[in-house]
């Protein structure tokens, strides 16, 4: 998985397109890229585009809050299925693992849920959360996160030059609690969507964090996290003599300078892994 690319259920025309697009997964928004007027036609316009939809791609459902006065109905447009179009449900604003319970039992059984952790409590929460057995992944949610720590900002997600970098901390959180449990993690959106350089430096911060893929709100941003998450050539070539060397010795060796050890064979084996998952 590299790019999700999260469209408004209320606009039937992006979500069509979205069909076409180079994402791995489409994210069909119900919550906050929806205003309250336009709920009610986002889930009519759902329930008939999806009781048809064909696509190799992964198709989820961001559900509002559940505490909302919205999730109600969410809930029984997702339960009203047979069969269930929905590859899983992108629950936001957990913040602890009762969420997460109270949600399940309200899904159809089984469902594959896919938590945003962006409150402060949510992130202290993430390795209980993550624990859950339906909880396939976890996304960080940067605008409301920031909102939640109570961190200042003109721009969703962005914290001011002084701290640019004081997201990676609670991101790299995200990842150690979801890839304990054998996880996905995701990084969540760059809101800048004219700021090229700045999404593809995010993305890659992301991977270079261990992040698994990143959410994408334009369609013109799917190629640059698509190459920000797929390892280069240079990378493969340079995995693949990792291994090589390694496995061509008793345990430990050296390549160009470089002590190569059974640690170092696990993160050129973790590469190869990616590759290979890209590819299918
Ligand atoms: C995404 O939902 C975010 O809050 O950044
Ligand atoms: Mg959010």
């Amino acid at each position: 998985m590299r790019s999700l690319l999260s469209v408004p259920a209320s606009q039937p025309k992006m979500v069509e397109k979205a069909l076409t697009l180079d994402c791995d997964q489409i994210i069909l928004d119900l919550e906050d890229s929806v205003t309250p007027a336009d709920k009610a036609a986002a889930r009519t316009y759902l329930k008939d585009f999806l009781s048809k939809v064909e696509s190799k791609k992964r198709i989820s459902l961001r559900v509002n809050e559940l505490s909302s006065a919205f999730a109600k109905a969410d809930i029984d447009l997702i339960c009203g299925f047979n069969p269930q179009p929905l590859s899983s449900v992108i629950l936001p604003k957990i913040h602890n693992l009762d969420d997460v319970r109270s949600w399940a039992a309200k899904l159809p059984a089984g469902m594959q849920l896919e938590v945003q952790i962006e409150s402060a409590m949510g992130l202290i929460q993430a390795p209980h959360i993550a624990s859950h057995p339906q909880v396939i992944s976890l996304a960080f949610g940067p605008a409301d996160f920031m909102a939640s720590a109570g961190m200042p900002s003109s721009n969703p997600g962005t914290p001011w030059p002084e701290v640019a970098n004081a997201l990676q901390w609670p991101l790299m959180q995200v990842v150690i609690a979801a890839h304990a449990h054998g996880k996905t993690a995701y990084d969540g959106p760059y809101f800048q969507i004219s700021d090229d350089l700045g999404l593809s430096s995010s993305a890659r911060t992301a991977r270079a964090l261990g992040v698994d893929g990143k959410w994408v709100i334009h369609p013109n941003q799917i190629a640059l996290v698509n190459e920000a998450f797929t390892p280069s050539p240079e990378e493969i070539a340079h995995a693949e003599e990792i291994v090589a060397a390694f496995n061509a010795s008793s345990g430990a060796t050296s390549l160009d300078g470089l002590m190569i050890d059974e640690a170092s064979k696990k993160v050129a084996e973790r590469l190869l892994e990616r590759v290979t998952q890209i590819r299918k």
